[in-house]
């Protein structure tokens, strides 16, 4: 299976998603052991990352690879009013393959038409973080054997939430049941509900969470997005809108699963942590082995 660069989930098939995970897996397990040896990976980052960005790194140099950085646009001559079409152009002579964070949706797409080079959005504005979702999709894998026929509820601002934007499109492939939760003013954008109309996926929209919590295989909650928001005054309204906490998991069932992109800020109480139910920092976790197969896959070097 051949991939140019990996820019929205939705350009990828079922089958194209579940080999990717496969790979992972085998990466995962020791079974594949890619060489990125000569390889050189660029990280152009144009909005905070912790996840993303360090473990694209790490698994470029646990693959033998080597990485060049740009986590701080103020220290590139983006600074001097270079555009990212010049800059991915000048990268795509230092690298192999260009990661990239940038505020602006379809700005992915845009440093993909630059180049010849692979590239993989790392997050473009509120609009899509592919590679997030097949670390999700692994995640839900790894914690309920299966994606098939699960319910799986979001949880928190799914109106500027780009990990929830990918991976309802996403599980829209598996018949998934989707239970949406949220403030009214942070609720799934129309375009993607009215998606999964089409594709005749059951969902719901929920503002209280304890009402359908006991029906849930997987809570996926995300952070409030504060930078996404044009008014400040509407973030402070909303932004504890819902912290789960212990008392919300008294009767779940026992696969329930918690899981978020992180960071978190206070949408999941640090109680949580401790319990069967914590899911994240696993998560976070598989950002690894899912990366480094996307890496392999992209220069070629999976058999
Ligand atoms: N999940 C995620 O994208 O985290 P970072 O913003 O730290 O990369």
């Amino acid at each position: 299976m051949k991939f140019q660069g990996i820019i929205s989930i939705n350009d990828l098939s079922k089958k194209e998603i579940l080999y990717i995970l496969d790979v992972a897996k085998k990466i995962e397990t020791g079974k594949t052991k890619p060489d990125l040896s000569g390889k050189v990976l660029s990280t152009l980052f144009f909005e905070p990352s912790t996840r993303t960005r360090f473990s694209f790194e790490s698994a470029m140099n646990r693959l033998g690879g080597r990485v060049i950085s740009m986590a701080e646009p103020k220290a590139s001559s983006l600074a001097k009013g270079e555009s990212l079409h010049d800059t991915v152009k000048v990268i795509e002579r230092y690298a192999d393959i260009i990661v990239i964070r940038h505020p602006q949706e379809g700005s992915a797409r845009w440093a993909a038409d630059s180049t010849k080079k692979p590239v993989i959005n790392a997050g473009d504005g509120a609009n899509q973080h592919p590679t997030q979702t097949l670390l999700d999709l692994y995640t839900i894998k790894k914690a309920q054997g299966k994606l098939n026929n699960l319910k799986v509820a979001m949880i928190g601002d799914l109106k500027y939430g780009r990990t929830v934007h990918s991976l309802t499109s996403a599980l829209s492939l598996f018949n998934c049941q989707l239970f949406f939760v949220s403030p009214e003013s942070l609720k799934m954008p129309e375009h993607i509900l009215e998606d999964l109309k089409k594709k005749k996926i059951k969902y719901s929209e929920h503002e209280d969470p304890s009402k359908i919590i006991n029906k849930l295989d997987i809570l996926y909650a995300t952070r409030i997005q504060k930078e996404r928001f044009p008014d400040e005054a509407e973030y402070e309204k909303v932004k504890h809108a819902y912290v789960i906490d212990v008392s919300l998991l008294k009767n779940v069932k026992k696969n329930f699963r918690i899981m978020h992109p992180l960071p978190r800020v206070s949408e999941i109480s640090t109680n949580v942590d401790g319990t069967p139910y914590a899911f994240y920092f696993e998560q976070a976790g598989f950002g690894i082995p899912v990366r480094q197969a996307l890496l392999s896959l992209l220069l070629g070097k999976v058999k």
